[in-house]
């Protein structure tokens, strides 16, 4: 091999590399924005939520101990309320009143009536949620949801 084929397999390699380095380069890139595209696509906004708590409302879960909507858990006793959100602290799936305990059908986390882990696989107890207002008078909670 002459000097002048030398010279064009080491330039042919050069221009290879740098082929294969712009592909390369071009591919992150829609990669990169295929990624940011799907996240601004499927983000989940939260959504503020306010509700208020009438007299009706508070002599119910009075009554009842314990009371599920949607959203949140409301705990009545010994005259002081509690509020929790519904979210299990494992992966998110809504727990469930069963036997007194708050438990999660998802993969059987179980929470006491103040929101504490008893069984996992979830560690962290649920969110709580002030209560606010004057007792005797207008209560309410407000909190975010995935709107
Ligand atoms: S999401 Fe509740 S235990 Fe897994």
């Amino acid at each position: 091999m002459n000097d002048s084929s030398q010279d064009r397999v080491g330039s042919e390699g050069r221009r290879g590399f740098l082929s294969r380095s712009w592909k390369l380069v071009a591919g992150l890139v829609l990669a990169t924005g295929a990624f940011v595209g799907y996240k601004m696509i499927t983000r989940t906004q939260l959504v503020r939520k306010k509700v208020v708590l009438d007299a009706n409302a508070l002599a119910t879960i009075e009554e009842q101990g314990v009371v599920l909507d949607n959203d949140v858990v409301y705990v009545a006793e010994s005259g002081e309320l509690r509020v929790f959100s519904r979210v299990c602290t494992h992966l998110g799936c809504k727990v469930e009143l069963r036997d007194g305990d708050l438990v999660c059908p998802c993969h059987g986390s179980r929470f006491d009536l103040r929101g504490a882990p008893e069984n996992g696989p979830a560690t962290a107890p649920l969110n709580s949620i002030e209560v606010q207002g004057q007792v005797g008078g207008d209560r309410w909670v407000e909190f975010d949801v995935e709107g």
